[in-house]
């Protein structure tokens, strides 16, 4: 694992409250990678890699999900439309209001439901969902072996944990320590854990790992594209009038886009059960 120390709760917090209105309009409503196969547009690779997931997660209707780091609820709705019930958790109030309000009008306020807390301090009584589901959130969490063993306790014997997260790759050099550690300062994240890191835990906690997926080569031109929007839309004025860390934040998406091509990082994806 690979620890920045810049990152703190508020500022993850201010973060998300300030960028999700440029999320959505320069990416969408998901904030993820997308996941591509040829030559598609990025709103379908976005939406691949949702649907990817709760495939891998044997995601059916009558699921009780919970979305750790559920941005505006983009997979929240997915899912919701799939006949699971689920609880979408922000760090943000602004994307909690946000969640509330599209799921409203899209019809879904029954099977969704919506929390601004820190997944962190959250707890849910014991065997409580079929799917703990996470997508690029565990990232941002300060202690996370200590998240997946309360996690797992939240999962119904035979239940699944279903999570997305950018990774420390297996380089141990300097400069490619240096790269993530850039990449955990421009996106706040305390740290970043490998691959192996993530089985260790789900281990620990108790889980049996499924899939333990590298989907890098899959992700990684979300990184060129938000780079060729950000430039043409002008959006790093903006940022300069805002505050350093954002600017900080535009400027690591090159780094991030060369820490996947050197193996400097990787994206993982990972599906680990609670035996039954
Ligand atoms: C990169 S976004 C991903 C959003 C969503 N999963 C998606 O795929 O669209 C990271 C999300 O994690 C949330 N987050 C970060 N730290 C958190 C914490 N400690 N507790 C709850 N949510 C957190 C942020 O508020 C944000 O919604």
């Amino acid at each position: 694992m690979i620890s920045h120390a810049s990152a703190t709760k508020s500022n993850i917090r201010f973060h998300y409250d300030l960028s999700t209105v440029f999320y959505r309009l320069l990416w969408g409503q998901h904030i993820h990678h997308g996941l591509w196969e040829g030559n598609e547009s990025s709103t379908v690779a976005q939406q691949r890699l949702t649907e990817t997931l709760a495939g891998l997660a044997g995601v059916q209707s009558g699921h009780v999900i919970l979305d750790v780091g559920c941005g505006m609820g983009g997979s929240t709705m997915h899912l919701a439309r799939q006949g699971c019930d689920v609880t979408g958790v922000t760090l943000s109030p602004i994307q909690r209001r946000w969640a509330a309000a599209e799921s409203w009008c899209r019809g879904l306020s029954r099977k969704t439901r919506w929390m601004c807390t820190d997944a962190e301090t959250l707890d849910f009584p014991e065997a409580n969902f079929d799917i703990v589901w996470s997508i690029e959130c565990t990232e941002h969490l300060f202690d996370k072996p200590a998240f997946f063993r309360r996690a797992a306790k939240w999962l119904k014997p035979g239940g699944r944990m279903a999570i997305c997260a950018w990774l420390a790759g297996d380089r141990t050099d300097a400069a490619a320590v240096q790269k993530v550690e850039d990449v955990c300062e421009g996106f706040i994240c305390p740290s970043l854990g490998t691959s192996a890191d993530y089985c260790q835990w789900f281990t620990d906690a108790g889980l049996v790992v499924e899939q333990d997926l590298d989907w890098t080569a899959r992700v990684m031109q979300t990184w060129a594209i938000c780079d060729r929007r950000v430039r043409r839309s002008g959006v790093r004025h903006l940022a300069k009038l805002i505050s350093r860390d954002t600017v900080l934040f535009l400027d690591r998406f090159q780094t991030i886009l060369e820490a996947y091509q050197d193996g400097s990082m990787k994206y993982g994806c990972f599906i680990a059960r609670r035996p039954a």
